[in-house]
């Protein structure tokens, strides 16, 4: 197996190149610190399929301290189900309210969740799928084209995380003030608003500073995309457009700041997770031959709906996150009528563990075997129950568009010994190398 390094994040030292998030492309200033143990555990998916295994057969509910591991695929959906048991406000709450104020992804059951998931979804329109579809596949395009003429292509840093970050300014309508400042913003308010469970005082100081940042950038935003629709047609349309124009309605009237958390909220969850998704993916199609093959046909026949099976089973194999975490609200029980029942108490928490969930042959058949066709489609990739993903309509879309425009390339494969393997910044693909000997002109999006 081809491993995985990662980087975790410095002390801030005041530079730009030593705080989280900002190296440019094809920096790889090292780290200082070594990475903890959990931090290589979490991004090395081979290993955690391993462990996996034995989990899901001798302790399918594992209890350890306070902490409750859940991995057959049957009690992974109850405890997303149970969203009133395993709450999720108390998992994020306090970290994103600190940051950029509440957010749909920190709140559970309630008035103002269901309001505000309502208004996000009623400015998403038909239409949208297929701009995404053609922004995307020509920014794509473009983006694979420039660097294959060197031969070589960082899946992250050349393709999906500026693809990812321009998908952001022209659909979304938050372009940020520059493209390496809004990369770097997302990635350390991501990090800090959702992976910095243990407190990286390097990963909170940047988060907050970048937060403090994208504020007081969107309060600008908002007020001049406002002004060009005032005067009429001017503005442009975008989600951010949508959600201002969406407050002449009482029924899906967001105040100034509540357009401001909601279009944060998106975006910040829109970049960092489309990277590593498409390079968890080529990652894994590049360690399934005959997956890599089939899918580089169907790429150059143009067929993305046939890419698009592959990419997502390709996930299944290293998802965006291999568990998702939820508070326990009140004593309960896990896996009620079965053998390995347990009762949980208030307070705990559970880890719902999606990777091993999704190799369970209760729901899964043959499920080590790479099968593009499969059904059901690997279904916890973007989530399940109330939080399941808003962006859904996006990714399914742009992560394949995205693996296909690589795909195309003749002679794509892992750039050599250790330069091939992916290395992390803490929870983040940083670098994914591939050699190429140049983009394959045919497909629709070339
Ligand atoms: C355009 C890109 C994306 C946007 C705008 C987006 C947005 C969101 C939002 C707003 C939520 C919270 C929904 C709620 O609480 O009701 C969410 C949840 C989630 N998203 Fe996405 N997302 C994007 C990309 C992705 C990608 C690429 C993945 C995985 C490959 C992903 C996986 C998830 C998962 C697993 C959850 C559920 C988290 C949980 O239940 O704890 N998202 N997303």
């Amino acid at each position: 197996m081809i491993g995985s390094s990662v980087r975790q994040s410095p002390a801030v030292s005041g530079t730009a190149e030593a705080v989280p998030g900002v190296r440019r492309a094809k920096d790889t200033t090292p780290r200082r610190r070594s990475p903890s143990l959990a931090a290589r555990l979490a991004n090395n998916a081979f290993l955690l399929r391993l462990l996996a295994r034995p989990l899901r057969r001798f302790a399918p509910v594992l209890s350890i301290g306070r902490v409750v591991l859940v991995s057959r695929h049957a009690d992974v959906l109850d405890v997303l189900e149970r969203d009133g048991d395993f709450t999720i406000a108390e998992v994020n709450a306090a970290t994103m309210d600190r940051i950029d104020g509440p957010f749909i992804l920190g709140m559970d059951r309630s008035e103002q969740f269901t309001r505000e998931r309502t208004i996000l979804q009623s400015c998403v329109h038909p239409s949208d799928s297929e701009r995404i579809r053609t922004f995307v596949a020509a920014t794509a395009a473009q983006l694979v084209g420039a660097a294959a003429t060197q031969g070589r292509i960082d899946v992250v840093q050349d393709l999906a995380r500026p693809a990812a970050t321009r998908l952001v300014a022209s659909y979304f309508g938050v372009p940020g003030p520059d493209e390496v400042t809004m990369m770097r913003w997302m990635r350390v308010l991501f990090w800090e608003a959702f992976l910095n469970s243990g407190g990286d005082l390097a990963v909170r100081l940047c988060g907050e500073q970048a937060a403090a940042a994208l504020h007081a950038y969107l309060d600008e935003l908002i007020a001049a995309e406002r002004a060009g629709l005032d005067r009429g047609g001017e503005g442009r349309d975008t989600l951010l457009t949508r959600l201002i124009t969406a407050q002449a309605d009482p029924a899906t009237r967001l105040s100034d700041e509540g357009v401001r958390r909601n279009i944060a909220g998106v975006v910040v969850g829109a970049v960092d997770t489309t990277s590593k998704a498409t390079a968890h993916a080529v990652d894994q199609l590049l360690r399934h031959d005959g997956a890599l093959q089939a899918a580089q046909r169907a790429a150059r026949d143009g067929d993305v709906q046939v890419v698009a099976e592959y990419t997502f089973e390709a996930l299944r194999f290293n998802p965006l996150n291999p568990a998702l975490v939820r508070h326990v609200a009140r004593d309960a029980v896990i896996a009620e009528g079965t053998r390995h029942r347990r009762q949980v108490p208030a307070g705990h928490t559970v880890y719902a563990a999606v990777l091993p969930a999704m190799f369970d042959s209760a729901a899964f058949d043959d499920p080590n075997t790479f099968r593009h066709d499969r059904r059901p489609a690997a279904d916890l990739n973007f989530g399940y129950g109330m939080h399941s993903c808003f962006g859904l309509y996006v990714n399914r879309i742009q992560i394949p568009e995205l693996v296909a425009a690589l795909l195309r390339c003749d002679g794509l494969r892992r750039a050599p010994g250790r330069q091939g393997r992916m290395v992390y910044e803490g929870p983040f693909p940083d670098r994914l190398l591939v050699d190429v000997a140049g983009p394959v002109p045919t497909g629709r999006a070339v």
